[in-house]
């Protein structure tokens, strides 16, 4: 799975996004260890704070499945259908990642047409642990 075929599942994914409050619709696609994809978009809601973020519908879809490992995501947020600027998965994502993945599990983003890929450790350097 290349880093653009998953993108462009996440921009797929996004079509589904529900946010009528921010109208920032924002999808995503996980690769698991085994090569099985993910998607997920925000689900908002009148309470703002019971709403969620792609990244995390996707992963949750994922372990709720039994999957555990994981070796990328492809996020694709925007008002429009125009990528200008990288959606970067939020604080809360990043933790939740944490818990499954690596710190080089990689977390591409697009920019026009253009991927960018870091590593959760870039984002997340360290992490809250039990
Ligand atoms: N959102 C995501 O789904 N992923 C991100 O990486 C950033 C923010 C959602 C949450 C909310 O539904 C909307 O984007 C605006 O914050």
């Amino acid at each position: 799975m290349t880093n653009e075929e998953l993108i462009k599942l996440a921009k797929r994914a996004r079509l589904q996004s529900y946010s009528p409050y921010s109208h920032f619709s924002v999808g995503a696609a996980l690769l698991t260890w085994e090569g099985e994809v993910f998607t997920g978009c925000n689900v908002e809601n009148a309470s703002y704070p019971a709403g969620c973020c792609a990244e995390r519908t996707a992963l949750f879809a994922a372990a709720a499945k039994g999957k555990r490992k994981f070796k990328k995501i492809a996020v694709a947020g925007s008002f429009s259908d125009e990528f200008a600027s990288p959606t970067i998965p939020c604080g809360i994502c990043l933790q939740a990642l944490g818990e499954f993945c690596e710190d080089d599990f990689e977390i591409v983003l697009c920019e026009n047409d253009n991927l960018i890929v870091h590593k959760l450790s870039e984002f997340l350097p360290i992490r809250f642990t039990l």
